[in-house]
């Protein structure tokens, strides 16, 4: 076992439902311990800015059903500098910080490799992210939430959609990723979801739409996540709209509702168990890995190996979202 009188803890990148809990359960696992957390305000620019405070039990309480995070986030350029990287450990020795926790996506644990190689600060991350773009982990802090949401609305906009009779483009967060286009979009029984991993064959698309028409079937739901290769949900229409000009479509672009709200029970289980698994494995002396759930066990995978290319995208969801539409 590691000793640690004092560790920090902070959120970076996007915000997402369920940071709040892992911030909890790393708080109270830590006091368990006996090392005293400190909290980082802002991520690595709170670090650097020095905006770092005591967390005691209490100050965690009320917060596991809370989104967004207590400790603010951002992204910060300025710790990819090595005046950046220079400042911010020069802070965390003020404190006697000797380990990190970090809840947020790659570039968090990249930036966490670099200030190790740098200052040999060791660090176990947490994947917090609604896009669920990590290798190592089934399922990332807040995309269970995020689907949710995203399904919640795209219900609402099936029973207007099959009123009028019309096809809607629905445009889902995910800049590099697709697995919230692909998860809600199975969850509502679209017809057609457009993801930045696997490129859609428009004209394979167009036909089948046209052959709904033929057949009466007049209301389509189609997903597209924004960062699809078609250029999201406006760029969408204008091509099906050129292509088909007597099909009436409209537009919906859900944007950040899907990153807040109250975290899901799923979301708030993973954020608990990684939180509390984090602090023993530095404990222990892990390092530089992230914590994630596989088949329902926790595991720890190195930084380098947790980016999104490394996770295999599930290519039979896509074939079978056509099966299960017709
Ligand atoms: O990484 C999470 C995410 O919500 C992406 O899906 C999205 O593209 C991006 O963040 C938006 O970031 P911002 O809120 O900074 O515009």
């Amino acid at each position: 076992m590691k000793t640690f009188k004092n560790i920090g803890l902070l959120t970076s990148g996007g915000d997402s439902p369920g940071m709040n809990a892992a911030i909890r359960a790393i708080v109270r696992t830590a006091t368990y311990h006996q090392v005293q957390p400190f909290g980082i305000m802002r991520g690595y620019q709170g670090m650097i800015e020095g905006e770092i405070l005591p967390l005691q039990t209490t100050d965690v309480s009320n917060i596991i059903q809370r989104g967004g995070t207590m400790l603010k986030t951002a992204r910060s350029k300025e710790f990819m500098t090595s005046e950046g990287m220079q400042k911010a450990y020069e802070q965390l020795m003020r404190h006697n910080i000797e380990a990190l926790v970090l809840i947020g996506g790659d570039g968090t644990f990249r930036g966490a490799t670099a200030f190790f190689e740098q200052y040999n600060i060791p660090a176990i991350g947490l994947p917090g992210t609604i896009d669920n773009d990590l290798n190592g982990t089934d399922f990332t802090i807040g995309f269970d939430t995020a689907v949710n949401t995203a399904v919640e609305a795209i219900d609402k906009i099936r029973d207007t959609a099959a009123a009028h009779d019309r096809l809607f483009i629905i445009e889902v967060m995910g800049r590099d990723a697709g697995y919230i286009a692909l998860h809600s979009g199975i969850a509502c029984g679209a017809e057609h979801v457009f993801i930045p991993e696997q490129q859609e064959i428009l004209d394979e698309i167009l036909h089948s739409i046209q052959d709904d028409q033929k057949r009466k079937k007049l209301t389509n739901i189609i997903v597209v996540a924004e960062g699809d290769e078609y250029g999201g949900a406006l760029k969408l229409q204008q091509t099906i709209q050129k292509a088909m000009p007597t099909i009436e479509s409209r537009v919906s672009i859900l944007g950040h509702i899907q990153r807040g709200g109250s975290p899901t029970a799923n979301d708030r289980m993973l954020a608990s168990r990684l939180g509390h698994a984090a602090v023993e494995a530095l404990l222990q002396g892990k390092s530089m890995m992230m914590a994630g759930m596989v088949n329902n066990e926790v595991v720890f995978t190195p930084f380098a190996s947790c980016t999104k290319l490394q996770k295999p995208m599930p290519h039979d969801l896509m074939a079978m979202i056509h099966v299960l539409a017709k």
